[in-house]
């Protein structure tokens, strides 16, 4: 799908789909009065019945052959308020038009840029619908070779997004491919993280971070079991040792263009990647262990981060660590009581086999360090307790300082991504004190999302650190806006958004 931005009405020419921006009004809904001139004629009727109210994530459908507009179809989309409206309504917007116009017969699509609401430009209008547009493009449909699949890749092949006339167009322009960049890196991870483990494990992902990394001018470095071994890394091999497959830890580096010289400590980004979490030998029950192929979503946020990233060309050196293995059981599996030795010398008890993510984690954030970080941000579906918790509606942001936890959740809701702050208290160590060794790897059922956490911070040595808990954010049952059912794609535009403004 090609997404092009022009400007003036007179630009639109004709299509097979429009798209209206209409806000809630004090009366019904009204359409955006920049828009409306030009569509009056053919809604009134619709929004004469009431039918319509312009809240937020609604939608109506208008067969109109003869508008003056030049579409067969116009799309009436709510964006709530016209006064509460936020780059997150923008990025919806886009995504229920790509998601509509993909069901459509129609090959060519038109979105009017909503123009209601205080934005600081239109180019920040034209990035946030973008990037939405890039959003509802995406489907799952690799396994689906049929029909309905095939025909909803050939519908609506071009979309133009429309200004209101050629004002900072070029601007646009530039912002509506940024955009652009971003959905492509959450559709990456989406895409990734929906592949079933059969066909992609620790291996397969390590080679499609190669390629992906590789095209978008990326270094990638992949350790494989022997190095993993010299880096004595204890703890990832641990849990990959019931698996067929063994494990991988990639590295995927990005400079600007000033190279070496780039000036700044980078940011470390770190992703737990577990193929499929079985439990192993502390082995999970069979209700829903299918989700358990989206154990690595941590790691395919930091991939779909990195490619974004790598297009963007912010001016902050970015590395994007992911520790990936498949978790199994098996007459080599772990097995609870084993002591592992982790890469930082750290010794840990194993208690619960299904304490995996911590484990991974813990080598790849040792080895974080060797980067001299500035900061380090990891991400990992770690903790049913962190989704009994906080829910779907918002992941877990854990981090010893307030004042950084602050900065990472400001940069996260703005990217559209909210999350809720949680401690990470030394009060909690009893619970994680090991009688055998420096540590174990579960801390029972209370306060377990924080314990994680606290397992975690004990391989933190001296940079600063937060730590993201998407367990109940990386994938979902419900389709929305922009959001089709599986993995979400949660974590790559806050660390985008982080990579572009760390000052
Ligand atoms: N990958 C799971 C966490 C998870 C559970 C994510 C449910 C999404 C939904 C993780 O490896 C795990 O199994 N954690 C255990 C830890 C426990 C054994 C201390 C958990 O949360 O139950
Ligand atoms: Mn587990
Ligand atoms: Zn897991």
């Amino acid at each position: 799908m090609r997404i092009t931005v022009n400007g003036g009405i007179r630009s639109a020419g004709k299509s097979d789909l429009i798209a209206v921006p209409c806000y809630l009004g004090k009366k019904g809904a009204e359409i955006d009065p920049v828009w409306a001139p030009h569509c009056k004629k053919e809604v009134a009727a619709l929004l004469g019945t009431g039918d319509f109210t312009g809240k937020a994530e609604t939608q109506k459908v208008i067969y109109a052959p003869a508008t003056p507009l030049g579409a067969e179809r116009i799309l009436l989309v709510g964006l709530g308020e016209a006064s509460a409206l936020t780059p997150e309504s923008f990025r919806r917007y886009g995504g229920i038009v790509t998601s509509l116009a993909r069901k459509t017969a129609g090959k060519r699509a038109v979105a009017l840029l909503p123009t209601a609401g205080e934005f600081p430009t239109r180019a920040a209008r034209a990035r946030a619908v973008a990037e939405g547009l890039g959003l509802g493009a995406y489907s799952f449909d690799l396994y689906k070779k049929t029909d309905a699949a095939k025909r909803s890749q050939q519908n609506i092949s071009a979309i133009l997004l429309l200004l209101p006339d050629e004002k900072e167009l070029a601007e646009a322009r530039r912002a509506a491919a940024a955009g652009l960049n971003v959905a492509f890196g959450v559709n990456l991870c989406r895409e990734v993280g929906n592949l079933p483990a059969n066909d992609l494990g620790p291996v397969e992902l390590a080679e499609r971070a190669k390629r992906e990394g590789r095209a978008a001018g990326l270094a990638v470095r992949i350790l494989d079991e022997r190095a993993l071994r010299r880096e004595g890394m204890g703890a990832l091999l641990g849990v990959a040792s019931g698996s067929a497959r063994p494990p991988r830890l990639i590295a995927l580096e990005y400079a600007p263009r000033s190279g070496r010289r780039a000036k700044g400590a980078p940011l470390v980004f770190v992703g737990k990647a577990v193929t499929f979490d079985s439990g192993g030998i502390s082995i999970k029950p069979a209700d829903g262990m299918q989700d358990m192929k989206f154990d690595m979503c941590g790691g395919a946020a930091v991939l779909g981060a990195m490619a974004a990233i790598a297009r963007l060309k912010p001016k902050r050196r970015v590395v994007g660590i992911i520790s990936s293995a498949e978790n199994m059981p098996s007459g080599t599996a772990l097995r609870p009581g084993d002591i592992l030795r982790s890469a930082a010398g750290l010794t840990v008890e194993v208690i619960n086999t299904d304490a995996e993510g911590r484990l991974v984690l813990a080598d790849a954030l040792h080895y974080a360090k060797r980067y001299k970080p500035e900061l380090v941000v990891d991400l990992a579906t770690l903790t049913g307790a962190c989704v009994v918790a906080l829910g779907a509606m918002n992941g877990g942001l854990f981090a010893k300082d307030a004042a950084l936890a602050d900065r990472v959740r400001k940069a996260a809701a703005e990217a559209g991504e909210p999350f809720w702050p949680m401690p990470v208290d030394d009060a909690y160590f009893e619970l994680i004190k090991s009688e055998v060794a420096d540590i174990k790897n579960s801390g029972g059922r209370y306060g377990g999302a924080v314990t994680a956490a606290l397992f975690l911070s004990k391989f933190i040595d001296g940079f600063p650190w937060v730590h993201l808990d998407i367990a109940g954010t990386a994938w979902t049952d419900k389709e929305s806006a922009y959001t089709t059912r599986g993995a979400t794609g949660c974590g790559v535009r806050t660390l985008v958004r982080l990579a572009e403004t760390w000052a």
